[in-house]
């Protein structure tokens, strides 16, 4: 089953084609994270005009790359929740006329959901049940217990902002660019992770398995006022010791979790599995019973369509969409995974 998959719930106008869930056979993407560098974060309205520009010629690259006619794609896949309201019309309206003229099924996809099936792009083994997953990036934070194909537990989220947020407003802060993570990561290989003891929310017993980033934010907002000037070696080490603080919490949180679950696999997923220390962090700390995966290539941390259309197949194949279905799938700009 081929299905053309449809992305554009923040900064990046994908499109995909994937077989049976897993083969990618092209995965095209077009971001406008450059004109939001100027402005530190994402503008909704630029990222919206963005993607009326770029979905059409994206989405037949897409096609063009895998080689496949229209004739030959079994079903269309579009995110439709959460995201930025605007960047989501443009997917889910261009999905649902595709899905119209062309006549093919449309499914809609949890963002979430999408990252949770980047592993299974490259997974060369059976999955093995319950898997923990941690799923983070600049608009989500959570650790998700998958009992079974789309059989999702939310079992802990983050109280204020996610780790990806964080890391793309200290950024914002030491005026270093945008998207803050792959900036701050590169320049922490030159820091020190314990020059600046970065507080750790560990929380209470009710919140063991949720985060929060805030108190982090604020500590190194300070710090960075305590320095008349910021100089490369004072920002190294602060990026350093800002990015241990983050990992530190999220390895500890996940295996903790792993443990109690008593998981087979843990992922990683989300824009933020693309940081080196946190799967440098998660191999030393996981027992070795427990399987660790993330996407090998980092092209499928950060938002994708392949993702989406690999969702799609294994969300069809437990509950299989009907042919007028896309008439009903609407935008959501939230809406919990389980
Ligand atoms: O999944 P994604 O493309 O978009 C959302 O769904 O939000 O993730 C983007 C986020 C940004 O916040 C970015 O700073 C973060 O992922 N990110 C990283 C790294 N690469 C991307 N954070 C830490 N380390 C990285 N290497
Ligand atoms: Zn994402």
């Amino acid at each position: 089953m081929k299905i053309l998959g449809i992305e554009t719930s923040c900064d990046e106008t994908a499109a995909a084609v994937v077989e049976n869930g897993t083969k990618v056979l092209s995965n095209v993407i077009a971001s406008s994270v450059d004109l939001h560098a100027k402005t530190g974060g994402v503008v909704p309205e630029v990222a919206a005009r963005e993607h009326i520009r770029q979905i059409s010629p994206v989405i037949d690259q897409a096609l063009k790359e895998a080689s496949v006619e229209w004739s030959d794609i079994d079903a269309i896949a579009v995110t439709h929740a959460p995201g930025l309201m605007s960047s989501l019309l443009v997917g889910v309206n261009t999905a649902q006329s595709l899905a119209y003229i062309h006549k093919k099924p449309l499914i809609p996809v949890h963002h979430i959901a999408g990252h949770i099936y980047a592993n299974f792009l490259e997974k060369k083994e059976e999955p093995q049940f319950p898997i923990l997953i941690l799923t983070v990036s600049g608009g989500h934070n959570e650790l998700v217990l998958m009992k079974g194909h789309f059989d999702f537990e939310v079992i802990g989220e983050t109280l204020d902002d996610a780790a990806g947020e964080a890391f793309d407003k200290v950024a914002r802060m030491l005026d270093i660019g945008f998207p803050g993570g792959p900036i701050i990561s590169k320049l922490a290989e030159k820091g020190s992770p314990n020059a600046f003891d970065f507080p750790r929310a560990r929380l209470n017993k009710d919140n063991q398995y949720n985060f929060s980033f805030s108190g982090l934010k604020t500590a190194v907002k300070q710090e960075i006022h305590r320095h008349a000037e910021l100089t490369d070696t004072v920002i190294a080490d602060i990026a350093a010791s800002f990015q241990m603080a983050v990992v530190d919490v999220l390895s500890e949180k996940l295996i903790k979790a792993a443990d109690d679950f008593d998981v087979k696999e843990i992922h990683l997923a989300g824009g933020v599995s693309a940081n080196r220390l946190l799967r440098k962090m998660t191999t030393e700390r996981i027992d070795q019973s427990i399987k660790l995966f993330y996407p090998e290539n980092l092209i499928y941390c950060t938002d994708n369509a392949a993702m989406v259309a690999g969702a799609a197949y294994f969300s069809h194949q437990k509950n299989p969409v009907k042919a007028d279905q896309w008439k009903r799938v609407e935008a959501h700009s939230q809406l919990s995974l389980s």
